[in-house]
């Protein structure tokens, strides 16, 4: 069975279609990249999957099962996000950024989630930054702190938003490389981003968003070879171009 299954999936905002009959799936250890212009929908779809924002028409399945049938918590706690901006709490320190939900969400002890908190620090770079706060940190750190507060949950799918986008260039390596490394670890990852050398290199499907609409999905090497869509040809020529 698939981990996410999007189906037939339709929201607007006002007269806006925003998104227009949606559907995909993913099966576990995919790393899906969204691509497409802005205002194609791209961060609507993604915070419709953990209800961030609520869809209109259409279903959405998590292992098998309805999100909008599950408790909305455990929903968030099985499908992590993360950031374009980070969104860490600028008043706790990375280490508390990390236990606040472990400690709050899963009932952990202080102990235990300043153990686990520290573990997963490690994981991404940061042991010997716990003690410091957002403002304390480069931005390429703070987005590994988000990365440690959303893996920290155990969740099952993680979602990304442009990651890397509000990065100074030097910075944007350190936070691919560990999106790369959880790739390589069989995390699930939906990933909206303009790193088109981690797409070509690390997902396992490449979707095109335009107005609301899939235009291509397949293979990257496909999309980037071998192109179905002309549209995909200059969307994909563009980005690429760019860096
Ligand atoms: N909360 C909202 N209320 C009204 N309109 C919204 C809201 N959120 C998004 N929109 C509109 O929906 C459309 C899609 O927005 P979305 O943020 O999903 O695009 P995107 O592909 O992520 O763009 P970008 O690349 O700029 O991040 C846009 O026209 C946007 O203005
Ligand atoms: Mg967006």
């Amino acid at each position: 069975m698939s981990l996410l299954r999007v189906d037939h999936v339709d929201k607007s905002y006002g007269e806006e279609r925003v998104l227009r009959d949606v559907s995909f799936e993913m099966e576990r250890q995919d790393v899906e990249v969204i691509v497409g212009p802005s205002g194609s929908g791209k961060s609507t779809m993604l915070r419709c999957v953990n209800r961030l924002t609520e869809i209109d028409d259409g279903e959405i399945y998590l292992d098998g099962e309805e999100i909008h049938d599950l408790d909305q918590n455990d929903l968030r706690r099985r499908v992590g996000m993360v950031f374009q901006d980070f969104n860490l709490f600028a008043h706790r320190t990375a280490r508390g950024n990390i236990t606040l939900g472990l400690e709050e969400v899963l009932g952990k002890s202080h102990e235990e989630a300043t153990r686990v908190a520290e573990d997963y620090l490690e994981r991404v770079g940061l042991a010997d930054q716990a003690d410091s706060y957002p403002a304390e940190l480069s931005g390429g750190q703070q987005q590994r702190v988000g990365i440690a507060r959303a893996l920290a949950m155990e969740p099952e799918l993680l979602l990304f938003d442009e990651p890397t986008s509000a990065l100074d260039p030097e910075l944007i390596g350190e936070v691919l490389d560990v999106m790369h490394d959880l790739a390589e670890e069989g995390m699930t990852m939906l990933c909206v981003t303009h790193e088109m050398d981690f797409a070509r290199s690390v997902a396992s499907t490449l979707t095109v968003l335009d107005d609301g609409q899939i235009v291509e999905r397949g293979p990257p090497e496909q999309l980037f070879e071998n192109p179905e869509h002309e549209r995909t040809r200059a969307f994909l020529g563009d980005l690429t171009d760019v860096r």
